[in-house]
């Protein structure tokens, strides 16, 4: 039998004045599912995170985060998610561990557990020794790493992540990948994320949704997205092939293709 649903979309709409960047979006996650929203710039994907998130009210229509209404109880939504923004959240001004403290005494974390989960998850993500450093002395990819610990800190049923490795170096988007698989699979968190980054949908994520101006033009396995385009396609052809302009997506992957034959019959 499917996992319960940890996330459910009804119409949910967003406006800016006359631009609707999220537009009347109906779709559900299961939970345990690693759901990887992917799509160009300015496709709404942020903005629609922000909704989730209960950051940002909808224009129309709501949203079930595991069962609860985004609407009627966001109180209750931010107790059950966690969130890594697009943008750098972390507060440079004060260390990582006070972050964390900080965070710990938001989510009115028992005091007698706050020492001890802190320093596991400065553990998880090999933090430890720079925990009590500035995070304005911080690397991207530490500070990107504390801020998914500063988000998980509470232990969420749902992690949503706004391109959690753009700018990492291939070693530390490793170990965001590999701390997100052990949170799914050790402890059951659904992980809904954005990415631009092809091989990160493909490799990390069970489910990927392609968001066009507002709205999701399709959905599926990873495999399933790439053998509906033709054989050894790649999600990057799958995103090019519904991102750019059909006619002239088309024309570019088959250009892609052929010259990935030529380049084969080559040995390049
Ligand atoms: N606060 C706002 N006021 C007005 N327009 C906004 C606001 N936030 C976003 N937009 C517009 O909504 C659209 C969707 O933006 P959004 O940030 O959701 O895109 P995105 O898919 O996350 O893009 P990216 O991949 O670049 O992060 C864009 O046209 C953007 O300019
Ligand atoms: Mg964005």
């Amino acid at each position: 039998m499917d996992d319960p649903i940890a996330l459910e979309c009804k119409a949910i709409t967003k406006r800016f004045d006359s631009l609707t960047a999220v537009n009347q979006l109906s779709f559900s996650v299961q939970e345990k599912d690693v759901f990887a929203l992917i799509g160009p710039n300015g496709a709404g994907k942020s903005t629609l995170m922000k909704m989730l998130t209960t950051l940002m009210p909808p224009t129309e229509g709501d949203a079930l985060i595991n069962q609860v209404s985004i609407l009627k109880n966001p109180a209750k939504v931010r107790e059950i998610i966690g969130y890594v923004p697009q943008l750098i959240s972390a507060d440079g001004s004060l260390t990582g561990y006070e972050n964390l403290l900080l965070f710990a005494k938001l989510y009115r974390i028992p005091k007698n557990e706050r020492e001890k989960r802190i320093q596991e998850s400065l553990e998880t993500m090999g933090l430890s020794t720079v925990a009590h450093r500035y995070v304005n002395e911080y690397s991207g990819g530490m500070i990107r790493r504390l801020e998914i610990i500063l988000a998980m800190l509470h232990k969420p049923r749902v992690l949503f992540l706004d391109e959690p490795t753009s700018g990492l170096d291939p070693v530390a988007r490793k170990a965001v990948w590999d701390h997100l698989e052990l949170i799914q699979k050790r402890d059951g968190v659904t992980i809904i994320l954005t990415t631009h980054d092809m091989l990160e949908a493909d490799y990390l994520c069970n489910k990927v949704a392609i968001m066009l101006k507002g709205k999701i033009v399709q959905m599926g396995t990873a495999k399933a997205l790439k053998s509906a385009l033709g054989e050894n396609a790649t999600l990057n052809d799958v995103f090019i092939q519904y991102a750019g302009n059909s006619i002239e997506a088309d024309h570019a992957y088959k250009e892609i293709a052929s010259r990935r034959r030529t380049e084969g019959e080559r040995g390049s």
